[in-house]
């Protein structure tokens, strides 16, 4: 890509206008008439505060997006989350929570305030579950938020316990439907650093499981889970304790790569919470884990592997908005853990950039499978600029792509009855970068065909996750 093609910056600008009352989406080409069910998304949707603007994508103010389907049609709501992040914003004008690679105390005294009154952040902008038996949104701090599916109406923290300590978590917590519980993990900073590995059940209860300590934390935005295992893997940008509470820097702005640690798996038994294995492999970086499964007495570990965290620098807003290429290119790389003591293989399964993975969660995860669907980047340089589906049986990639269209997180939806693995839709939110809309595509998940595509009523700024919840299962948990 060249700067005179570039044309996304649309999408990392901010969309201000909320629609409380749903309104119908014009339809080109026919929804499945199964569709009927909703998806929630939530992204960074203000980047600016009074004369302030974060310096990262990661930190926007979060926006929350609701497309409801039923009968062949399709309706749209967002609105802002009020979170104590957003509140505080419109009160005082001013960024007053530290964010990703953002703190507002910039000086002396802002910055022994922070020392002083360290409050994490509340700004759930990256992704959306039903965790605890409630709709919630999550950044990484200990605090999710809680949100009405109905109107979107922000409703409160959702409160952890005591007993889980921690200052960080996780946004992508995994559902095991045979237990019923979301697992998760928290990291508690301090003298002695520990990472704590938890479970909330589907009635509220949470409860510990494991406990791993640590002497620099790694930076851990997901992780895997098998039928039996949990699966904590340490990429080696990792941080002081120390430094984080008393430098003053952003929080990631702390971190440092180190990849003579290499990586670090850290096997953990779901019953017992016990650690049943380790093992180590040279140095990788990744957000997201794709999935994981047992094959005898080896783990299998899928997931989106960059080199180093540059991919990290390439996302500041200064960059993405001036048309910076993108070359940080993330790979589908699969570790092969041992439970004992042979050493971890790897390899690199499609050579296609690969991001914002998702599987056919609800029949595959931690199991065998064979299917990805991820936003790509086809064009080098490219922001994320199309939908692919890899093959990890074959190697295989098949792709939807359409010029100045920038597709989000493909989102599986399986169909009625269906037999084979791929038989369903994919859900991605796209910015039509010529029209400056943004569009729901649904393609065919078998093929990538499209299907039809909801117009919505204004260009959605790029975001991160969400999940779908089909209408006779609105309660009920699907990731
Ligand atoms: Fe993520």
């Amino acid at each position: 890509m060249n700067k005179e093609s570039f044309s996304y910056g649309i999408g990392f600008h901010s969309l201000e206008r909320e629609i409380v009352d749903p309104v119908q989406l014009q339809i080109q080409g026919e929804l499945p008439r199964w569709l009927e069910g909703t998806l929630f998304r939530t992204g960074p949707s203000k980047f600016e505060v009074g004369q302030q603007t974060y310096n990262h994508w990661f930190d926007g103010l979060a926006m929350l997006h609701r497309f409801a389907f039923a009968e062949g049609r399709a309706s749209y709501a967002n609105r802002f989350l009020r979170s104590r992040a957003y509140r505080e914003a419109e009160r005082t004008g001013r960024i007053s929570y530290r964010e990703f690679a953002t703190d507002p105390c910039r000086t002396l005294f802002g910055r022994l305030v922070a020392v002083f009154n360290p409050e994490p952040t509340d700004n759930c902008c990256v992704n959306v579950s039903n965790y605890g038996g409630e709709m919630v949104v999550f950044t990484e701090s200990r605090l999710p938020i809680r949100f009405a599916p109905e109107t979107l109406a922000t409703l409160g923290v959702f409160d952890y316990e005591k007993q889980l300590r921690g200052q960080v978590s996780c946004a992508h917590p995994h559902f095991d439907a045979a237990r019923e519980c979301h697992y998760n993990h928290m990291i508690e900073f301090g003298l002695r650093s520990v990472y704590h590995l938890f479970r909330v059940k589907t009635s509220g209860t949470q409860e510990h499981v494991a406990e791993i300590p640590v002497d620099s934390p790694a930076y851990i935005h997901s992780f895997a889970m098998t039928e039996h295992y949990l699966v904590l893997v340490e990429f080696p940008l990792v941080v002081s304790a120390l430094e984080l509470k008393f430098s003053g820097r952003p929080f990631i702005q702390n971190y440092r790569w180190r990849p003579e640690r290499g990586l670090r798996f850290h096997v953990i038994d779901k019953e017992n919470g016990r650690e049943v294995a380790t093992a180590r492999s040279d140095a990788a970086f990744a957000f997201h884990h794709v999935n994981a499964f047992e094959d005898e007495d080896i783990l299998v570990i899928d997931i989106v592997a960059y080199p180093d965290p540059s991919i990290i620098d390439q996302l500041y807003l200064a960059r993405v908005r001036a048309g910076t290429p993108i070359d940080a290119t993330g790979m589908l790389t699969r570790f092969r853990v041992p439970l004992g003591e042979t050493p971890v293989v790897r390899q690199t399964l499609a050579p296609v950039a690969l991001e914002l993975p998702r599987i056919n969660y609800e029949n595959h995860v931690g199991k065998p499978y064979r299917y990805i669907w991820g936003a790509g980047a086809q064009v080098a340089g490219d922001f994320l600029d199309n939908i692919v589906k890899i093959d990890v049986e074959t190697g295989s990639v098949a792709s939807w792509y359409e010029p100045g269209c920038y597709p989000g997180e493909p989102i599986f939806v399986g169909a009625p009855a269906a037999k084979a693995e791929d038989d369903g839709a994919i859900l991605s939110v796209v910015l039509d970068s010529n029209k400056g809309i943004s569009f729901l595509i649904v393609l065919d998940a078998a093929t990538l065909t499209e299907r039809a595509r909801a117009l919505a009523p204004h260009a959605i700024p790029f975001h991160f996750h969400g999940n779908y919840f089909p209408a006779a299962m609105e309660h009920r948990e699907l990731t």
